[in-house]
């Protein structure tokens, strides 16, 4: 269809965008399409709201969104993309779910939006289960990587069509866009098509289409991962505003530990398909569950040593450890440092263990090095730019250095 076809079908362009539109996007528009359900949904929101919701247990009540044991198998898949996973997401809460490529993150999301059907397991939103509730009738809101704009549109049509397919009356729908629009800073650029948008701006219409619907639940799919490095630091700041500002309930998806750390409330750490860990962002920092997260979280990353255990001292690769205090440690465990916790000391020092530098990365504020023993490598840091360079003799100590301590078996679990 011609630019000015589409323009002049008006609704009909809309439709053919959404099924250009990835799918997730049209999933939540051809929602809004029927009308009847929207308005089903919106009445069984205010019943929520205002207390006639059908009685549910307490416990769940608190929770906005909860997954029980959620498996999932894909036809075409190798092996399981989620094994049993089980999380709850309290009102209000920011939950960011993050970990590497493939690990089951998008299928998650997917599956609390309903796009997605669950092998086994429970998917719960405000107490109610969604077993057979579509994704119209879910009261969520995605936004993806993709912006998925109607092409045809303007910035504010785009915003309002959600409405417009709800059925919401133009003044409403009118206030509710300029709500958004104030709020995502995007007041000038109400008339503009989305081709005359950065993609930055396109992202924050996607925001403001979402935001119109004042859904309960809010869900994010890598929306940054597009943008450039400086954008994605601008709209992540904004985001974090956003969603608190609102006070709305948010599972975010991100790949990004950077995004992971700055936006949670508390982060969900997932790989292969399994959850390693749900806690707040110093707490998975601080006392990682395991040595996955350990090393998934943190850059530079943690270095894991494997150290053996005897006489309540540890070896460990080019270091003799002192084994902690009234710890009862296995003969045979993983010892985590973080770069920042090996100290580069003096050759007469304490503990002072002699390696060579093997790679050196001045960075301004801090200089990360790669240090080398035998076949032992170190990751460290020192602060502003440091003269050593390759090659260079350097003294570490890790006496009085923090240390965790992880299981050198199974999976890798840290040591009580
Ligand atoms: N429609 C599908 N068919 C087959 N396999 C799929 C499908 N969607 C996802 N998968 C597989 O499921 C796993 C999890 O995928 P996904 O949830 O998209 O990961 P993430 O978002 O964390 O990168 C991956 O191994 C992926 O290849
Ligand atoms: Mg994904």
């Amino acid at each position: 269809m011609t630019t000015a076809g589409a323009a002049r079908d008006g609704e009909a362009a809309a439709g053919d965008a959404a099924e250009r539109d990835r799918e997730a996007a049209a999933a939540g528009d051809a929602a809004e399409r029927d009308g009847e359900a929207a308005g089903a949904a919106e009445r069984d929101r205010e019943a929520a709201r205002s207390g006639d919701a059908p009685a549910v247990d307490a416990r769940s009540r608190a929770l906005e969104v909860e997954l029980d044991g959620v498996t999932k198998r894909f036809e075409r898949g190798e092996g399981a993309a989620l094994r049993g996973i089980s999380l709850g997401v309290a009102k209000g809460e920011l939950v960011v779910v993050v970990g590497p490529s493939g690990c089951g993150k998008s299928t998650t999301l997917r599956i609390v939006a309903g796009l997605e059907e669950a092998d086994a397991g429970a998917v719960r939103i405000g107490g109610k289960s969604m077993a057979g509730v579509a994704p119209q009738d879910r009261d969520v809101a995605m936004v993806f990587q993709g912006y998925a704009l109607y092409p045809t549109m303007t910035v504010r049509e785009n915003m309002e069509f959600p409405l417009k397919m709800r059925k919401v009356d133009p003044v409403e729908r009118r206030k509710r866009s300029n709500e958004a629009a104030e709020l995502l800073s995007l007041g000038r650029l109400m008339d503009r098509l989305p081709s005359e948008l950065s993609g930055g701006e396109r992202q924050r219409v996607a925001m403001g289409r979402a935001i119109v619907r004042r859904p309960r639940v809010f869900l994010f799919d890598e929306p940054l991962s597009n943008l450039d490095a400086a954008l994605r630091q601008e709209l992540r700041v904004e985001i974090g505003v956003l969603v608190r500002e609102l006070g709305v309930t948010a599972i975010y998806v991100t790949h990004d530990q950077v995004e992971a750390m700055t936006l949670a409330d508390r982060i969900c750490i997932m790989n292969k398909g399994e959850i390693q860990q749900v806690a707040p962002p110093r707490t998975i920092y601080e006392a990682p569950a395991t040595s996955f997260v350990a090393t998934f979280i943190g850059a530079p990353k943690m270095n894991l040593l494997a150290g053996t255990v005897a006489d309540g001292a540890i070896a460990c690769g080019p270091f003799t450890l002192a084994a902690p205090a009234g710890r009862r440690l296995p003969e045979r465990v993983v010892v985590g440092v973080r770069p920042e916790d090996v100290r580069l000391v003096g050759a007469g020092d304490q503990g002072a263990t002699k390696l060579e530098v093997a790679l050196a990365e001045p960075l301004g504020a801090e200089t990360n090095f790669v240090l080398r023993a035998g076949d032992v490598e170190l990751r460290a840091r020192a602060s502003g730019f440091d003269p050593r360079d390759k090659g260079a003799a350097v003294h570490v100590s890790l006496a009085g250095a923090k240390l965790h301590f992880f299981d050198a078996a199974g999976a890798g679990a840290r040591l009580p």
